[in-house]
Formats: C-alpha cells, sequence, structure tokens
C-alpha cells in the first residue's frame, strides 16, 4: 500500500476481532515507533507493549475515553517526557507512524488520550518524569471497513501564501 492510501483509508476502529496479530506485525508497529523522529532526536519517548487480557483490561479501566481497548488485540502506550515541550508533538507522531504501520498490514486501530492518570501510574509502574501521552490500540478489524472519511473540504482548510487567500487548483 502506497503510503498516500494508507493516510487516506485508515479511520480510527474502535471494534476488534478475536484473530491474532502476528508477532512479525507486532514487531513491525514497534519498530515503526523506535524509528520515528523527535525534537532534537532526544527519543525521550518509552513505550509500553500491553498484551495480555488482564493488562488490556487494566488499561481500559483506567481510561476516560478508551473503554474499547479492553478488546483490542494489543496497545502501546507512549510516554513522553514533558521536559520538551514538543513532547506532545512527538507523541502524535510516533502513534500516527504505528497506526498507518499497522494498517498497511490490514490491522486497524484507534487511539486514546483520556486517562485516570494516578490509577494508569501506578498499574503500569509510570515514572514520575514521564507522562503517558497517549494510547494506541490495535487489532484486525471486527467488521469490513467501508464508509469514507468524514472530512472538512480542502477550500475550507487551505490558503494560499497569506491566511484567507482562497484555495484553488489551478493555482498549484
Ligand atoms: C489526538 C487525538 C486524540 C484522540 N483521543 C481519542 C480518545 O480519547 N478516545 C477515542 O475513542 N478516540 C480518540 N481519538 C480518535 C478520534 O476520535 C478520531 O481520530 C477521529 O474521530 C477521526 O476518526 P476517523 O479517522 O476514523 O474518521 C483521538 C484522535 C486523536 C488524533
Amino acid at each position: 500500500m502506497k503510503i498516500f492510501d494508507s493516510v487516506a483509508t485508515k479511520l480510527d476502529i474502535r471494534e476488534f476481532s478475536d484473530k491474532e496479530v502476528p508477532k512479525d506485525i507486532k514487531l513491525r508497529v514497534l519498530e515503526a515507533a523506535r524509528l520515528s523522529s523527535s525534537g532534537i532526536n532526544s527519543q525521550h519517548w518509552r513505550f509500553i507493549l500491553v498484551q495480555s487480557k488482564e493488562g488490556l483490561k487494566k488499561l481500559a479501566e483506567d481510561s476516560t475515553t478508551g473503554k474499547w481497548v479492553a478488546n483490542s488485540n494489543f496497545a502501546v502506550m507512549v510516554l513522553t517526557n514533558p521536559k520538551y515541550n514538543f513532547h506532545l508533538i512527538d507523541a502524535g507522531r510516533v502513534a500516527q507512524n504505528m497506526q498507518l504501520v499497522a494498517w498497511e498490514e490490514g490491522v486497524a486501530s484507534c487511539v486514546f488520550t483520556g486517562i485516570k492518570e494516578e490509577l494508569l501510574r501506578k498499574d503500569f509502574n509510570i515514572p514520575n518524569d514521564l507522562y503517558p501521552a497517549i494510547v494506541v490500540g490495535f487489532g484486525y478489524p471486527k467488521r469490513k471497513i467501508k464508509g469514507r472519511k468524514n472530512r472538512k473540504p480542502i477550500d475550507e482548510l487551505v490558503f494560499i501564501e497569506k491566511y484567507g487567500n482562497k484555495f484553488d487548483r489551478d493555482k498549484l
């Protein structure tokens, strides 16, 4: 799959089948995380792979907006260091890279950011200097994915040269 097609077709999916994601795909997703770029190449992030049923259940319990993760096949928690003012940008980029690489292999995913921080920290032994920025849950989709993305049109989002200048395909 071309990268553009992966971006264009990936939807955030919250319902997963029971089918196991093979080891090599899991490793590929983790490699995508490791190989991502971070501000000043600080690689301040650390990742927790959660793949046991109990771990995924706990992760769901410790979330406010990610209960669906209990039924994922595995999840990756992205921890970032808030001393870098760009740490959340790094978290978003690494999450997206993992999602796109997974989707290239037919593995769907979704992210969540709503957490019960104190509980999550305790349950997953998260050190104080790292912040649980985002969690990505992965698995094969439960149903066939169909439907289009619900996105604003390009001319509502893009301006040319200065904010307010109307986008025009003929001017590209
Ligand atoms: C930064 C960020 C935070 C998100 N947080 C949550 C979340 O807490 N829980 C959740 O179920 N989905 C979360 N999502 C998923 C979004 O709801 C989803 O990307 C958006 O609705 C577009 O979905 P689509 O790509 O399937 O059209 C988050 C997405 C992003 C990019």
